[in-house]
């Protein structure tokens, strides 16, 4: 029993036999009701036609004439059972064939999925299998495919993700060992620069812990928005108030270009002042001294896109689709140079705009001509 239950195969086959048994079963009864009330109807008729005679002379059809047709009957059904039989036999043989070609189609598919999913759980996640046809088991194929390659995305980002947090942790970790060990040989003086050095190669440290962990609060979605209808104006003013000392400090100039009678949006307004900060602060970073940050805000259809221009170093076309990537920097050690820079600020920034509904996008003429940033959001109803 045990075995019948584990194979599909058989399970098909067993249940065509059943159905087949039913069938002729069912005929059989039938004929044995039906047939013998169509003789006896049959018998009265030819009576009948025959003439009273005829019935007569043999005893009112007790005689020869109803031995014929009761020999008849007998006959009849013989032949019957004959053809049910090898209608049986041949219905089993076809029953075999055809159980055995479904269950080809059916059970493969299903026996290499089977295979196939347990290769992938042993961790090779480049294993696929073949779909073949437009039926559910071709469906069925594909989307198991399908979810083998997300699966494989997840594994090779995941993989990537452990080894750019290594590679980003590694750099500060070797400065702060570097001046340790300098410290204890007596080749570095123990000086207030050397440690503000440490200090702030600890405090880069502490901000990409800070970050990492926002990112993979982002990215997994663990957060909710409150969200409400917010003026665009009171989100740049904000802005433009928090940057200014880092601005002034490197004498850029920040700028607001906005029409009067803007709608209010629909946001999450930390989170937005999250990304306005993000972009401005980056707008800031990459621009060199005596440059121009502007804060716009423009109604498009039912959006209200807000843009951060500056007139700095710009992005190569050709980075422009990667800077939202995690950990994507266009000039590594330019980042890194200044400030220290990771990467997240904005995957962390398309997460958030995504998660109200938005797009994020960059636009620049290339090296040294400039960057803007705009994003979509929701006019507040
Ligand atoms: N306004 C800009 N002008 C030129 N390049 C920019 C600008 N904004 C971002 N970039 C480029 O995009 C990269 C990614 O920006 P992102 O804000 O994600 O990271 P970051 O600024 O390097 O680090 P952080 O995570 O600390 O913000 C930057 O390293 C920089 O190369
Ligand atoms: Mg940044």
């Amino acid at each position: 029993m045990n075995y019948i239950r584990a194979h599909l195969g058989l399970k098909l086959f067993l249940s065509y036999l059943a159905l087949l048994l039913v069938g002729v079963s069912v005929i059989w009864i039938a004929t044995q009701i039906t047939t013998p009330r169509a003789y006896a109807r049959h018998l009265a008729f030819m009576e009948q036609q025959m003439g009273a005679g005829f019935m007569n002379g043999q005893g009112q059809g007790q005689g020869p004439g109803r031995g014929m047709m009761a020999d008849f009957y007998e006959n009849f059904q013989a032949s019957f059972n004959e053809a049910l039989l090898i209608a049986v036999f041949s219905a089993a043989v076809i029953a075999v064939l055809v159980s055995w070609l479904l269950s080809r189609n059916i059970v493969s598919p299903v026996q290499a999925m089977m295979s196939a999913s347990q290769r992938i759980a042993e961790g090779h996640y480049d294993e696929r299998v073949k779909s073949q046809g437009v039926d559910e088991i071709a469906q069925l194929a594909t989307r198991f495919n399908q979810m083998a390659s997300q699966l494989e995305q997840v594994e090779t980002m995941r993989r990537q993700l452990i080894g750019d947090v290594t590679h980003e942790l590694r750099t500060p970790l070797t400065s702060i060992k570097g001046y340790m060990e300098g410290l204890v040989d007596g080749v570095v003086p123990a000086n207030p620069e050397t440690f503000n050095q440490i200090h702030r190669e600890a405090d880069r440290l502490s901000h990409l812990v800070d970050d990492l962990q926002e990112l993979s609060r982002v990215e997994a979605k663990a957060y909710s928005l409150d969200v409400r209808s917010v003026s665009v104006s009171s989100l740049v003013q904000t802005t433009l108030k928090r940057l200014l000392p880092q601005a002034t400090m490197k004498r850029i100039t920040l700028r607001s270009n906005l029409p009067a009678d803007l709608e209010p949006v629909l946001v999450d307004e930390d989170r937005i002042m999250q990304v306005l900060m993000n972009l401005t602060a980056n707008a800031v970073q990459y621009t060199p001294e005596g440059g121009e940050v502007t804060l716009a805000a423009a109604r498009q259809g039912n959006e209200i896109h807000i843009s951060v221009k500056d007139n700095g170093v710009g992005i190569p076309r050709e980075h422009l689709a990667d800077i939202f990537t995690r950990f994507y920097r266009v000039d590594k050690s330019r980042s890194r140079n200044a400030g220290g820079g990771s990467g997240i600020g904005l995957t962390i920034a398309r997460h958030i705009i995504e998660a109200h509904g938005g797009r994020i996008w960059a636009e620049s003429l290339g090296d040294g001509r400039g960057s803007t940033f705009t994003f979509s959001l929701k006019i507040a109803a």
